[in-house]
């Protein structure tokens, strides 16, 4: 058992310490921001992650998992700290760095002894380096308050993170010291024993490997959507081209779902990052750069593909089927929709959006802004679609899988479904009567 710390408590944080905690730790998990902390100590999570509730409950009553406020007390009372606070896309498309600096600086100020310090915040290349000397310079060669630092990114997806946070596919550990790492090794026993591999390297290698697996994840999601464009146009069909691709045990059947384009808080960040760090080492990543136009240019085609079906949209009510970047989450952040609805909106159309979990934060994007009263909010997806003239399947949540269309064409104005997220077959949609488009089919 390790008496561990996590400092932020935002998904990567929060799951990171719940599970700690259940592999058998003494975990507290500290945030800055005490609202937070109050609301957790209350028994409420503050993001929506499917089955964190239950093991944050679970180690609280165990008395495994506490939450404090004070870094002091987080530093103090742990012999192990990992950071987790964000790093979000700054002005100039790099990590910006402020949450993580003012984190390794009140762990430096709070030290009591020897610690090892963990990163989980993606961070750009060099930065466990830096830490390192910055901690080394601090303790002045004095062995009471020397902290090892050790990289150990992490992989996990919004909607699935407590499943991910146990079934690894691999744990990496970069660092200097073969002694922190392991004690990672030690701390990570539960899946060492269940065969995860573990691949320990240096810090450099194990910042890179995080942004170049997000970047490789979404070059295989904008090249099967280039593809997809190119199956519209000469008469192929996507999801059988990707999945014979999927065959080919080198590809992988898996991220070759076309659809409207990537989104949330990793891809579009650290692909942006690492552009930016092949440009401070001159080291040009055209592919990456590619990625993110293509990208770019997949959500704002989607848009298209809707107007194209309209002579005029104006005063025309569209109706958007999902807000989040994807389904099981409340994130919205570069959510395909957030393009799709401002374009359309643009052009005169009306919107009524829906979506299970993603309404609220929805809303406070748009708040303030033009595009606010153009969009009506419900929470049924049936009082969505009601009078509109076209539906529009944004995110794949499961509810929209099932949709009954006998009752829904009582009410709409159109019967034309935009399937950008490939969930129905065409021949399907077609023998209820309506217009089917989908992407790449
Ligand atoms: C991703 C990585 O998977 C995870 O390892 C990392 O830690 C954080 O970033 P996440 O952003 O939660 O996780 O979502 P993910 O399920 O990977 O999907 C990312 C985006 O790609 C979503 O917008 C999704 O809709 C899109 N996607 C995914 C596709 O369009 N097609 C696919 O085949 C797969």
């Amino acid at each position: 058992m390790y008496n561990i710390s996590v400092i932020g408590t935002g998904y990567v944080g929060l799951v990171t310490g719940a599970c700690l905690a259940d592999f058998g730790h003494k975990v507290i998990c500290m945030d800055s921001n005490s609202q937070k902390i109050k609301e957790l100590k209350d028994g409420n999570i503050p993001i929506y992650e499917p089955g964190l509730f239950e093991v944050v409950e679970r180690n609280v009553l165990y008395q495994r998992l506490s939450f404090t406020d004070d870094i002091s007390y987080a530093v103090k009372n742990s012999d192990v700290i990992f950071i987790a606070v964000g790093t979000p896309q700054g002005d100039d498309d790099r990590a910006d760095m402020s949450q993580y600096i003012c984190c390794i600086n009140d762990i430096a100020n709070n030290l009591d002894g020897s610690k090892i310090v963990v990163n989980k915040s993606t961070v750009p290349v060099g930065t466990g380096r830096k830490a390192q000397d910055f901690f080394d310079e601090k303790a002045n060669g004095d062995e009471s308050k020397k902290v090892r630092v050790v990289s150990n990114p992490e992989f996990l997806r919004e909607g699935s993170a407590v499943y991910d946070f146990t079934h690894q596919d691999r744990v990496v550990l970069g660092g200097d010291s073969h002694e922190a790492i392991g004690v990672l090794k030690e701390i990570y026993r539960v899946l060492y024993l269940n065969e995860t591999p573990f691949i320990t390297t240096n810090f450099e290698t194990a910042e890179l490997i995080k942004y170049s697996t997000n970047s490789f994840l979404a070059m295989k999601i904008s090249f099967i959507n280039e593809i997809a464009n190119l199956c519209d146009k000469v008469g192929a069909n996507v999801q059988v081209v990707a999945k014979a691709l999927g065959q080919d045990g080198r590809i992988s059947p898996k991220f070759l779902h076309a659809g409207a384009g990537y989104g949330g808080s990793c891809f579009p960040k650290d692909t942006r990052a690492l552009v930016a760090i092949g440009e401070d080492y001159n080291s040009s990543l055209n592919i990456i750069k590619t990625v993110i136009y293509t990208n770019e240019r997949q959500k704002a085609l989607m848009a298209e593909k809707i107007l194209h079906e309209y002579e005029d949209i104006k005063d025309k009510k569209i109706c958007i089927l999902g807000l989040t970047f994807k389904p099981n989450t409340d994130d919205i952040r570069e959510s395909p929709s957030i393009t799709i609805i401002k374009r359309l909106i643009d052009e005169g159309a009306k919107i009524s959006a829906t979506d299970p979990e993603g309404i609220e934060n929805f809303k406070s994007f748009f708040k303030g802004t033009n595009y606010e009263n153009d969009i009506e909010f419900f929470k049924d997806e049936y009082e969505a679609i009601d009078g509109s003239y076209g539906i529009v399947i944004a995110t794949q949540w499961n509810q929209y899988r099932m949709l009954d269309f006998n009752r829904i064409s009582k009410v709409v104005n159109r019967k034309i479904l935009f399937d950008l997220r490939n969930i129905y077959r065409r021949d399907d949609i077609e023998n209820q009567g309506y217009e089917y488009i989908g992407v790449g089919q």
